[in-house]
């Protein structure tokens, strides 16, 4: 089979990590996957902020106190389920945000994101797209973690992307044939 297309079919989420950091060239392979996505008229309205553990930590413990709070009986036991980890002790992280003000960034940062994820993918990486942490972004943490991250004047978060070495497996998802209108 065609490289890309198994890497297509074959990623998934994955939801635990060895501590083992990528190496600088991966790191370099992802930030070229980042910039390599097209974009809306090409306006690239989007911005990659990489973090490591001590950022991640600070998102970890954020997000979880953030998720635990209100959390009916169904979240909770999907945290139990994750052993109350929401960023699964990644040691890396692309956490895309976009021009507020353009109509296309949101999908622009959906379109990069999966770009990462098959250069992850391609790698032999895990990875797992990350839209929880947005919770921070609706917080009144907002203002902390956009500065933390770098983020543009008068960009926001779009969405976020854990990678690393794979400490869990997991199938890809059941496909649905019926999501599929043949009108020809
Ligand atoms: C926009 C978006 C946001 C997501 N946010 C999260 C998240 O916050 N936490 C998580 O564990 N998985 C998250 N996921 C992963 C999905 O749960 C996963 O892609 C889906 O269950 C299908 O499984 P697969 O990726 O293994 O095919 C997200 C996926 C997308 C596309």
């Amino acid at each position: 089979m065609n490289e890309i297309i198994r890497a297509i079919e074959e990623r998934s989420s994955t939801r635990g990590y060895t501590p083992e950091m990528l190496t600088e060239e991966e790191i370099k392979v992802i930030e070229n996957a980042a910039l390599a996505s097209p974009t809306a008229v090409n306006r690239q309205e989007w911005c990659f902020s990489l973090i490591g553990k001590e950022i991640i930590d600070e998102l970890e413990k954020t997000q979880l106190a953030l998720s635990l709070k209100d959390a009916d009986e169904e979240t909770k036991k999907r945290l139990e389920s994750r052993g109350m980890k929401v960023l699964y002790n990644a040691p890396f992280m692309v956490v895309i945000s976009a021009d507020k003000n353009f109509g296309w960034s949101k999908v622009d940062a959906g379109i990069a994101v999966e770009n990462i994820a098959l250069a992850a993918q391609g790698l032999g990486l895990g990875s797992v797209i990350i839209g929880c942490i947005g919770a921070i972004f609706q917080s009144e943490e907002k203002e902390r973690f956009e500065k933390l991250l770098k983020f543009p004047e008068g960009y926001e978060f779009a969405v976020a992307i854990a990678i690393g070495h794979k400490a869990t497996e997991k199938a890809p998802h059941e496909k649905k044939p019926e999501k599929i209108v043949r009108l020809f």
